[in-house]
């Protein structure tokens, strides 16, 4: 073409949790079984929806108006009744124009970072999920900024990074948290939040949350909601019903936006948000019309509940497998569903590898690591190569620690366990090969 239409910021969109699966599946094609560990959808790992969200949504479906368009900024009484459980709980408060519906937090993601100016960069955490890292990379065009959560210190943020880059970097326009996290399963606590907001206080910058997993809390957490720390700090809350009904496919989430008009530059920005929603006329409607039936529902509490339990058990069930296995650590999960293990420096070199008797894959995987894979890269083909298990490497989310995320979200009792089981037999002869 006369003119390259390739945005500068295309090679940064990236996303392993999906990409994986085109390399699981060639092997599929070769023969291999697939066990795949890879993507948080609970619905697709086997979960049923409870009957009575699956009869709310048909009442809703029923009626005519849920197939019609709904506001831009989303369904009104939606956003009413969002608005009073943010405003119930103290802090910072927010009114129904401060909610904006999006065709899930994917879609918000995306539309947060490329309606910034391309100079504002937000930082954000490694180990990063990644759609925010992709989108803030491709966004800027340049590669994501971090700072570093520990997996010494439970994975929680390091508090002395953020500031060092904060006061060093001053493109820095706002700071990204993920609590409860994707993918390391901590929790952070109230003095975590505080201090990142101090910090955003001092230096004049937004704050965003994740907050996704929020209502996904165990082994003793307690969910600290941006906005009851925030004070006068501008700030978004990102939130969603993928995984909490959950029901991924309605794409549907949306964003809570703190102190809008504390500062006209971030109150500029938000309807800037809102006129591109316009543009696109609106987000899902049907979803919409289904979260204040199912939130004011007196059955959703327990089911809320229910869930954190069913979690709470696996993730205490994934620990006591792993732990045990030498040369690798983990932290046991406080939220969400996913676990990340961690290889102990210096354990992973490019000669370990695991039994493999099949020979299309073997030359296939062969192939596939000529190209120079990092370490973590190489033991994941291995594990799905050799055990037919599929799990996202920890380094293709924007992070230098190696290792892996598996889920917790398969619903057969037995294959889960069997599962963790293979996968601790799989880390121990990979690395004693
Ligand atoms: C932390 C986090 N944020 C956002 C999303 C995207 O969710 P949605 O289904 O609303 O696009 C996910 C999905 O896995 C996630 O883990």
């Amino acid at each position: 073409m006369r003119r390259n239409i390739v945005h500068p910021g295309a090679d940064s969109l990236t996303y392993e949790i999906r990409s994986i699966v085109a390399v699981g599946k060639k092997m599929c094609d070769m023969g291999q079984e697939m066990v795949w560990e890879n993507i948080g959808d609970p619905v697709a790992k086997g979960e049923n929806i409870d009957p009575w969200i699956k009869e709310t949504v048909h009442d809703v479906l029923d009626n005519c108006k849920s197939w019609a368009y709904c506001d831009s900024q989303g369904e009104l009484a939606t956003r009413e009744i969002l608005a009073d459980f943010v405003n119930q709980r103290g802090g910072a408060q927010i009114s129904p124009e401060d909610i904006l519906f999006f065709n899930g937090l994917g879609d918000a993601i995306s539309k947060i970072f490329s309606g910034m100016r391309r100079e504002a960069r937000i930082l954000g955490p490694s180990p990063a999920y990644s759609t925010h890292s992709s989108g803030e990379a491709a966004h800027s065009g340049y590669e994501h900024l971090t700072y570093r959560c520990d997996p010494s210190n439970n994975w929680l943020p390091d508090l002395q990074d953020i500031r060092n880059k904060v006061q060093y970097n001053d493109t820095i326009a706002g700071i990204l948290l993920i609590s409860p996290n994707n993918p390391t399963g901590s929790v952070y606590p109230r003095e975590i939040l505080e201090g990142v907001v101090e910090i955003a206080r001092e230096f004049d910058l937004m704050l965003i949350n994740d907050e996704i997993y929020s209502h996904i809390i165990y082994n003793g957490a307690e969910t600290f909601h941006l906005s009851e720390i925030i004070g006068d700090v501008p700030g978004i809350i990102l939130r969603g019903i993928s995984k909490e009904l959950p029901w991924p496919g309605s794409r549907c989430g949306w964003i809570e936006v703190l102190n809008k008009d504390k500062d006209p530059i971030f109150s500029r920005y938000f309807k800037s948000l809102v006129d591109s929603k316009m543009l696109e006329v609106c987000s899902t409607s049907l979803p919409q019309a289904v979260i204040p039936r199912i939130y004011k529902d007196e059955r959703f509490p327990a089911h809320l509940e229910r869930r954190a339990k069913m979690f709470e058990q696996r993730a205490n069930e994934a620990y006591d497998i792993l732990s045990q296995v030498d040369g690798v650590s983990l932290v046991k999960p406080q939220g969400a569903f996913y676990v990340t293990v961690v290889f102990n420096d210096n354990a992973l070199h490019n000669k370990q590898s695991l039994p493999l008797d099949n020979r299309e894959i073997t030359h296939y995987l062969q192939g596939l690591l000529q190209s120079g894979k990092n370490h973590d890269h190489r033991f994941a083909y291995y594990l799905m190569a050799s055990f037919g298990i599929c799990v996202v490497p920890l380094s293709s989310f924007c992070c230098k620690h190696m290792g892996f995320r598996f889920t917790l979200l398969e619903m057969d009792d037995k294959k889960r366990v069997d599962t963790y089981k293979r996968i601790a037999q799989a880390v121990t002869l990979y690395l004693n090969s």
